[in-house]
């Protein structure tokens, strides 16, 4: 069993998604650990986002995460973090597939609705900046 770490963007919010999003992580079995809206500052944005620094989207992708809130969640499950990747789809909106969930939402690169980790290391690392230890919930 493996935990993963997933962050409905300020987009999603704003657009009303994140009941919908939500329910597709439930319905696919996936147990929630930990779950938090809140507003990013830019020190954790910079965090959570750390190995894209030097890049040239980086300042818009801070700038973007940090705009409105962002609802944060821990997912475990068998092979979570490789299951919860594929059900987000490619980082391109218009080149996920449908019945992916960037596929279904978004029609950006940037603004692509979620965020998910990418291994189960940058998971646990992601966790750490995003929940204090009393938040995750053993059950
Ligand atoms: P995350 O789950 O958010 O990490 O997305 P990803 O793993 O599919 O993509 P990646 O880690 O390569 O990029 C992180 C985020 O930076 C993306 O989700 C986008 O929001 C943003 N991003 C990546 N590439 C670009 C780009 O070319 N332009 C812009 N504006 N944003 C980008
Ligand atoms: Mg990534």
């Amino acid at each position: 069993v493996q935990r993963t770490f997933v962050m409905i963007k300020p987009d999603g919010v704003k657009r009303g998604l994140i009941g919908e999003i939500i329910a597709r992580f439930e319905r696919k079995g996936l147990k929630i650990k930990a779950l938090k809206m809140k507003k990013l500052t830019r020190e954790e944005a910079e965090k959570l986002y750390d190995i894209h620094k030097g890049k040239p989207f980086f300042e818009e992708l801070i700038n973007f995460v940090t705009s409105a809130p962002v609802v944060g969640m821990v997912l475990e499950g068998d092979e979570a973090v490789s299951v919860v990747r594929l059900m987000i789809g490619p980082t391109d909106g218009r080149k996920a597939p449908p019945g992916t969930i960037r596929g279904d939402f978004a029609l950006s690169i940037g603004e692509n609705v979620i965020h998910a980790s990418d291994s189960p290391e940058r998971a646990e690392y992601e966790i750490k900046v995003f929940f204090k230890d009393d938040e995750i919930i053993d059950w």
